[in-house]
């Protein structure tokens, strides 16, 4: 068995009112991706800050090599060798990408800084990553993707054996991806012990060695991957059966309500066709950045049509406006409910009603029915089970289920023929992830038609009736019944040649 690196035992860590990390026991092993897995507050962030050198236990002990170590900061972890990349980006924005790979430890010469070797140093840095990046560029000018590799990069800068990466793929696409598993195989060929934080099936079935299941502050258990199905891990994960998370959804197809015919746009999808159905969920998977966004704006009117006819409800609605589609039926879930989606100084019940204003709630002479409107945002309240007290709330107050509530109740106020949810549950908890299947389950099951954009995979393979997995911009495969499942799903992701058995 490989050496251990790094073991906690009994580590816990307490905040006022909150005890975030309980009798934690924890070890990571040379050349090993150790994966944590666990909903929001599982206490996943509050570990690595401990094994960082961030934050300071309360109880417990970590040991490197068998000794025990104490970290003030992580200045002394990285002494010990362990180096972490957090969410939270630690890049000055207004220094070029070579100065913060060397902040602090500059290159000079003649008491000068030395600016040649400045940028050598990151050139090597970056292209011993494979990352491609102009060392001379403001960190300000780079995409969240590249700042996360220029992250990476410092955060392998000198001797590291441990390295800790908190949710590193959020923002990259696809391929980038694929570029950072590469290095972690790289990183594990050199016998550096990985702590990777992710709630992706797919990244996990494809990387981790271990997984350790943390809900409310303790471990649930440690598991070698190989053998333990993304079914198993939920249920670790919520402490509920998955057939409590999932409900059944009877499908029963019929007149074909969307149909997209070689579609391809500027925003990188290409000929894409694929058709909907009343009465059944239709699921799109693929990687972040395989394009199942993407396609989805661009039949919805946002991103343009460069090639490939849409029809909706057998009208030929190609690259037609937002406003028409929304009136004819379709409603339409943006991923990022902050930036697309919510209007956070409004209260709930306002935007519940706002797509309504320039419709049914336009009265004579131009008045708003407000009456109407307060009857249908309570209506829509209640159809996805957000409490009547948090109708009058600011959504900025709310927390990020309720969010997520009140964006799905700006679909509520009125019926539509399609309702497309892209990444519908992300960043909510277990029990706001039911109510909200619950709601598709109604939606489905009364006539409409459902699409379900998501890289939650346990979540398209549970709800969907069919699924399209895409990959770089196209439509890879299509699943239907029984045959959908984790590994044909798999296999389409990532390109069957390319995975690990
Ligand atoms: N700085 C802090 N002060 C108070 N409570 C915190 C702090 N950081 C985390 N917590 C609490 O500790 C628990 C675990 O949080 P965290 O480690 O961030 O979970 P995860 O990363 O798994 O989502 C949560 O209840 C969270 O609210
Ligand atoms: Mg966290």
């Amino acid at each position: 068995m490989p050496a251990l690196l790094l073991q906690t035992i009994g580590l816990g860590k307490r905040y006022p009112g909150v005890l975030a990390l309980d009798a934690m026991d924890f070890e990571l092993r040379a050349g090993e991706v150790h994966v944590l897995f666990g909903e929001n507050g599982a206490g996943k962030s509050t570990l690595i800050s401990l094994l960082a050198g961030a934050n300071t236990p309360s109880a417990g002990e970590i040991r490197m090599h068998g000794e025990p170590v104490r970290f003030s900061n992580v200045h002394d972890a990285r002494r010990h060798g362990i180096s972490a990349v957090f969410q939270e980006f630690s890049l000055i924005p207004t220094l070029s990408v070579a100065q913060n790979l060397s902040l602090g430890e500059e290159p000079c010469k003649g008491g000068l800084l030395d600016r040649a070797a400045l940028r050598e140093r990151a050139r090597v840095m970056l292209a011993d990553l494979g990352f491609d990046i102009d060392v001379h560029a403001p960190v300000s000018g780079l995409t969240r993707a590249q700042q996360q590799m220029v992250e990476i990069a410092k955060g392998l800068r000198g001797e590291v054996s441990v390295l800790i990466l908190d949710e590193p793929t959020a923002s990259l696409t696809d391929t980038e991806t694929q570029r950072l598993f590469e290095l972690v195989e790289r990183l594990k060929a050199r016998g550096v012990g990985i702590v990777y934080i992710s709630h992706r099936m797919q990244e996990i079935a494809r990387i981790a060695d271990r997984i350790t299941v943390l809900r409310d502050g303790r471990k649930v258990t440690t598991l070698p991957a190989h053998g333990t199905s993304a079914d198993r891990l939920i249920e670790l994960m919520s402490g509920r059966a998955i057939a409590q998370i999932y409900p059944h959804i009877a499908a029963s197809p019929g007149e074909v309500v969307l149909q997209v015919q070689g579609l391809s746009s500027p925003n990188g999808v290409r000929n894409a066709s694929l058709t909907v159905r009343r009465g059944e969920v239709v699921g799109l998977a693929g990687l972040v950045g395989c394009g199942k966004s993407e396609l989805f704006r661009a039949i919805y009117g946002l991103d343009a049509v460069s090639e490939g006819r849409v029809l909706f409800k057998g009208q030929p609605r190609t690259g037609a406006k937002v406003r028409q589609l929304l009136d004819e039926g379709l409603f339409y879930l943006p991923p990022d409910r902050k930036g697309e989606g919510l209007v956070l100084g409004f209260t709930s019940r306002a935007n519940i009603t706002l797509p309504l204003v320039h419709g049914p709630l336009r009265g004579r002479g131009g008045w708003l029915r407000k009456r109407l409107g307060r009857r249908l945002s309570t209506a829509a309240a209640e159809r996805v089970e957000l409490a009547p007290r948090n109708l009058e709330r600011p959504v900025a107050l709310l927390s990020g289920g309720n969010q997520q509530k009140v964006l799905f109740g700006k679909g509520m106020t009125r019926d539509a023929a399609l309702y497309v949810f892209d990444e519908p549950t992300v960043g909510v908890d277990v029990g706001t992830r039911s109510a909200l299947y619950q709601v598709i389950k109604k939606l489905c099951e009364g006539g409409a038609a459902v699409v379900v954009i998501s890289s939650d995979l346990p979540e398209v393979l549970h709800l969907s009736h069919r699924v399209y997995v895409m990959c770089r911009g196209e439509i890879a495969g299509e699943l239907e019944g029984d045959a959908i499942g984790e590994t044909p799903v798999l296999n389409l992701f990532f390109g069957s040649s390319e995975r690990n058995p």
